[in-house]
């Protein structure tokens, strides 16, 4: 296997919404997979992509073990603890498997002589950006724990690279929604927070209603305004990091996301739309740390990856969307 080639990618947090699309479409490509993940997620059957381990990423000796048995290139790292506001009530929990565990696993894969590396990073890292939309050399100011810790991630990431133990690309994700348009996998988190997801579980009558949090903020319908990717964009988004990294060595630090936006009301207008269900929706205060616009500017990843999105459509994600959370009835 020669320089540019990969044959096997080990996948941290492959049974999650994102690392399960982006193992599927490894394996459609032929990579082999080996999936990581200890179902602490809302998904809590195994993968139906790739070979399966159920491990706690961050015990390094087995990581270490694994490393040494299946020989990945590369490691994409999904798994992590997901949601702001219970970082914000719960930061050590955070910090212990976003940060602490990503750390061991970083010393398993140096161990193993594994120095190649893709971090699912996320828009939270700029907190409040003054410049709209959001370049990657925008100042990193977190707002609540989640986003610290990978903030903190990309900061370890840029010294192991210096001192040149590995070669890295950051994907700075921007809001992540729809589902395999093939209908077979789509979130399946415990309790969603997202926009998107909630709508529809409302337009499903699983919740009797949403609330839209601050109806005053300064965009055209005072609304948050933000930037949906759908999964399989970012899927084949991950697929052209890896080959990137694999032909130029060079370490990065991408946005992932549109740049466009669409206000929390053109969303649920959206969802109404898609579903045919009027469902009720009330107006709440702000939350407190809710950015009122995040915007990606995607140029870098248009330009270095080549990256063109498919399913760049407001309708076709919350129709993929939609499909998925039927089946979940
Ligand atoms: N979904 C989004 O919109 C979004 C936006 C920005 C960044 N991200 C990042 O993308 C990544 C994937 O997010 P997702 O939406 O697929 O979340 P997810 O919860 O669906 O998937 C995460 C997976 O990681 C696993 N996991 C967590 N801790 C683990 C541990 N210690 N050992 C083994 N497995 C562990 C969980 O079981 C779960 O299956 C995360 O790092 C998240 O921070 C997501």
């Amino acid at each position: 296997m020669g320089k540019g080639t990969a044959s096997r990618v080990l996948v941290t947090g492959g049974a999650g919404y994102i690392g399960s699309h982006v193992t599927k479409l490894l394996t459609k490509k032929g990579y082999e997979v080996l999936v990581v993940d200890n179902l602490t997620g809302g998904n809590t059957l195994e993968p139906k992509y790739g070979y399966f381990e159920r491990v706690d990423f961050g015990d390094e000796e087995r990581m270490y073990k694994l490393f040494k048995s299946f020989q990945p290139q590369i490691v994409m790292h999904f798994a992590a603890f997901i949601v702001v506001q219970e970082s914000v009530v719960n930061p050590l929990k955070y910090y212990y498997n976003n940060v602490a565990n990503t750390v061991r696993l970083l010393s398993a894969m140096h161990r193993a002589g594994i120095e190649i590396f893709i971090f699912s990073s996320s828009a939270a890292v700029y907190g409040i950006p003054e410049i709209i939309p959001v370049p990657e050399t925008a100042p990193l100011k977190p707002i609540n724990p989640y986003g610290e810790t990978k903030a903190m991630i990309e900061k370890v990431l840029e010294d192991l690279s210096k001192a040149g133990q590995i070669k890295y690309l950051s994907l700075r994700y921007f809001n992540v929604a729809g589902a395999d348009p093939e209908g077979e996998l789509g979130p399946s988190y415990n309790q969603p927070t997202h926009l998107i997801l909630r709508a529809l579980k409302a337009a499903t009558f699983k919740i009797p209603y949403i609330e839209i949090y601050g109806t005053d903020y300064p965009t055209p319908d005072g609304t948050c305004i933000r930037d949906f990717i759908h999964i399989m964009d970012l899927a084949e988004a991950h697929i052209l990091a890896m080959e990137y990294l694999l032909e130029k060595g060079e370490s990065l630090v991408l946005n992932c996301g549109y740049g466009r936006g669409y206000s929390v009301r053109e969303v649920i207008a959206m969802v109404k739309k898609v579903t045919g269900v009027d469902f009720e929706v009330r107006e709440a205060k702000r939350r407190p740390g809710d950015p009122p616009m995040l915007i990606a500017d995607p140029s870098r990843i248009k330009t270095l990856l080549n990256f063109k999105p498919k399913y760049d459509d407001l309708e076709f994600i919350i129709r993929d969307a939609y499909a998925w959370e039927k089946r979940l009835n």
